[in-house]
């Protein structure tokens, strides 16, 4: 088997709407409103949404592959592209997803440790995620890698109200 990671451009805007809409589905559509989905979706994958975040010098998507099939992606922020302030010296993982069918077979934790090794070159001391409350396959997986609740914050899906732990872990 054969595991690539490499950085999605402007070019690759189409195969990341694509990806990002198709986990954003997998994980979250049985729990809320198609309405509400909609809502969420139009708005943070749209093409201009999505352009304007890959043009952040802040920010990096990348993507992964298996055997040339992508599936999976990770989105990193640092400085001002940061959702929140959480630490003075931490990069943000705003969005690591696995497609459903890959699942428990070690992807996540190679995007997540691509993620550790880019904040460490980065000389950052933290790293950090927001994960909904209820996303408690995400929270154990984040648990098992060293991650610890320190907060929380509330983002809306549509017209849903949505508590999410901001969870982190230390960086040596
Ligand atoms: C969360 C997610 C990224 C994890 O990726 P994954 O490929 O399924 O997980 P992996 O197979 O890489 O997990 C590997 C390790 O984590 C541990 N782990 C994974 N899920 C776990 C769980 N629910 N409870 C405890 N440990 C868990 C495994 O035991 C394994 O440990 P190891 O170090 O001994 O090998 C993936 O399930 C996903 O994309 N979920 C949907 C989207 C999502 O919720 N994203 C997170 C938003 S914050």
């Amino acid at each position: 088997m054969k595991t690539m990671i490499s950085k999605c451009t402007l070019d690759d805007l189409r195969l990341l709407q694509d990806i990002a809409t198709d986990t954003y589905n997998e994980t979250y559509s049985h729990l809320n409103t198609p309405e509400n989905m909609n809502d969420y979706l139009e708005n943070a994958f749209n093409a201009n949404q999505l352009t304007k975040e890959l043009s952040n010098e802040f920010s990096s998507f990348l993507f992964l592959y298996s055997n040339d099939i992508l599936i999976g992606y990770l989105k990193i922020n640092e400085g001002p592209a940061q959702t929140r302030e959480v630490g003075e010296n931490a990069m943000e993982i705003e969005r690591i997803y696995v497609k459903q069918k890959y699942q428990d077979k070690g992807f996540g934790k190679t995007l997540l440790q691509t993620a550790i090794e880019l904040a460490k070159e980065h000389n950052k001391n933290e790293i950090w995620l927001g994960v909904w409350r209820k996303n408690k396959n995400a929270i154990e997986f984040h648990k098992s890698k060293g991650f610890e609740i320190r907060g929380q914050y509330s983002i809306f899906i549509g017209d849903e109200e949505k508590e999410n732990y901001i969870m982190v872990k230390t960086l040596k």
